[in-house]
């Protein structure tokens, strides 16, 4: 099929690459010509596991450019661009939806489909429907449930497939259908829904895993008082199948392009459809994840004993996650900048995300390595669970460094380990 992609980003690049992958003709359409030339030379634009060798052997069937009247030739165009947290309020910034949907008015008719995969406010796709519909052209709004750093997988082989399309609308679910012929094929689970649902699947499904993190990380608070041991807490819950172990891991809980925000975009939302109070609770849901990152400033001052200002710290990790050089509203970039307003002078390292954090936060000592950022550390503190964190030796660790203490801010180092070895160990909730 000939598919466009509106918006080359963290989901619309990948989603493009997998289309060509799965057979289709793709060109994908960004306004920044930095991204489309990187893409167009093979190269992705930012850390993706698999996306480099997917541009690559797909160069045949996928072309990207900056002009949107390419996608005339197409039937099917994806709307894959950010919504990101509007400043100064909780709600979504559609702007960039808007003026993909309105770029995209004059290429199409009947015939054409257009597929929202941006995650968007309950009521945009009948809104945007009725402009879409004046020119011949159907809309359906297909959510995307990428992972960073699986991201490939994830779209090649989804858990499931959600389309929202207008009641009784079976063109669009066939078009779909043959999209993903490939994933449907192994038997994807398929839904077929209304708009209203299809959008709500998407922000209620990242509301539910936000949700349970904040729920382990309150439980994190309770047992710092109570000397109980969290991670030992989520085993048990967890081998409980209706609660399952998954996104129980505590620590300094979620960021990342899409939990924080989505979080708020849906209260905005519930307010403004009169039912703010049945998302009351995700108020809640955010202030435990933001206390998580303050706790790790604390712990910080507890364990140095004097003052924050003119202290050392080595941190480890920037991304919002392991496999991914994404810092967007990243605990771990948040901790070390409320760290270095506190005068504290900040070696930080991370294996893929210095460059973005730096552009974001350029004040930060980066450093290349783990060994170069704890050299002259006072305190380390592990923010972003990499594997080459968790796999440090805390024997050799003890031999780069005059600095015994280590907070793990993803408890996700051996704690008997690290103090057999001389270190001060603190967790989060341990
Ligand atoms: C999230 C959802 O998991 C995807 O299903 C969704 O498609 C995507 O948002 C989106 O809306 O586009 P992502 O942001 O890539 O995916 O990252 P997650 O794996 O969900 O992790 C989010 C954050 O939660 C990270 O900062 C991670 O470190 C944190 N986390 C995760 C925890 O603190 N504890 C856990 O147990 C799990």
């Amino acid at each position: 099929m000939r598919i466009s992609v509106i918006g080359c980003g963290y989901l619309g690049a990948v989603h493009a690459a997998c289309m060509a992958e799965l057979g289709h003709d793709v060109i994908g359409v960004d306004v920044d010509q930095a991204k489309i030339d990187a893409l167009s030379e093979g190269r992705a634009p930012f850390f993706e596991p698999g996306l480099p060798e997917l541009l690559k052997t797909e160069h045949g069937r996928l072309r990207f450019t900056t002009d949107i009247s390419e996608v005339s030739r197409a039937r099917v165009h994806f709307v894959a661009v950010g919504t990101p947290q509007l400043e100064g309020s909780n709600a979504a910034d559609m702007r960039f939806v808007d003026a993909s949907i309105d770029a995209l008015l004059p290429h199409i008719g009947p015939g054409h489909l257009v597929v929202g995969k941006s995650t968007v406010p309950v009521g945009t796709a009948a809104r945007l429907a009725e402009k879409v519909e004046a020119t011949g052209a159907e809309l359906a709004w297909n959510p995307e449930f990428l992972r960073e750093g699986f991201a490939v997988s994830d779209t090649l082989t989804p858990d499931r497939l959600v389309y929202g399309v207008r009641r009784g609308d079976d063109r669009a679910s066939d078009v779909l259908d043959e999209v993903y012929r490939r994933p449907l094929s192994t038997g994807t689970p398929r839904i077929v829904t209304d708009y209203a649902t299809a959008e709500l699947v998407k922000v209620s499904a990242n509301a539910f895993l936000a949700t349970k993190i904040s729920f382990i990380n309150a439980m994190a608070e309770i047992a710092e008082v109570t000397g109980a041991d969290v991670t030992t807490l989520a085993d048990a819950i967890g081998h409980d199948v209706r609660i399952g172990r998954r996104f129980l891991n505590a620590g300094v809980g979620f960021g990342g392009g899409c939990l924080p925000k989505d979080l708020r975009a849906f209260q905005a939302r519930a307010e403004e459809l009169g039912v703010g109070h049945a998302l009351a609770f995700l108020d809640d849901v955010d202030q435990v994840n933001l206390r998580r990152r303050r706790r790790v400033v604390e712990l910080v001052a507890e364990e140095l004993s004097s003052e924050l200002s003119g202290a050392v710290v080595a941190v480890l990790g920037l991304a919002f996650k392991p496999d991914s050089d994404d810092v967007r509203d990243s605990p771990a970039l948040d901790i070390a900048s409320q760290l270095a307003l506190r005068g504290v002078t900040v070696q930080a390292t991370d294996p893929e995300a210095i460059p973005t954090a730096q552009a974001r936060v350029p004040a930060l000592d980066y450093r290349v390595n783990t060994k170069a950022a704890v050299d002259g550390a006072d305190i380390l503190i592990l923010l972003t669970e990499w594997r080459e964190f968790r796999e440090l030796d805390p024997a050799e660790v003890a031999t780069w460094t005059t600095a015994r203490t280590i907070i793990d801010g993803r408890n996700c180092l051996d704690a008997s380990e690290w103090r057999a070895h001389g270190w001060t160990y603190r967790g989060l909730g341990r």
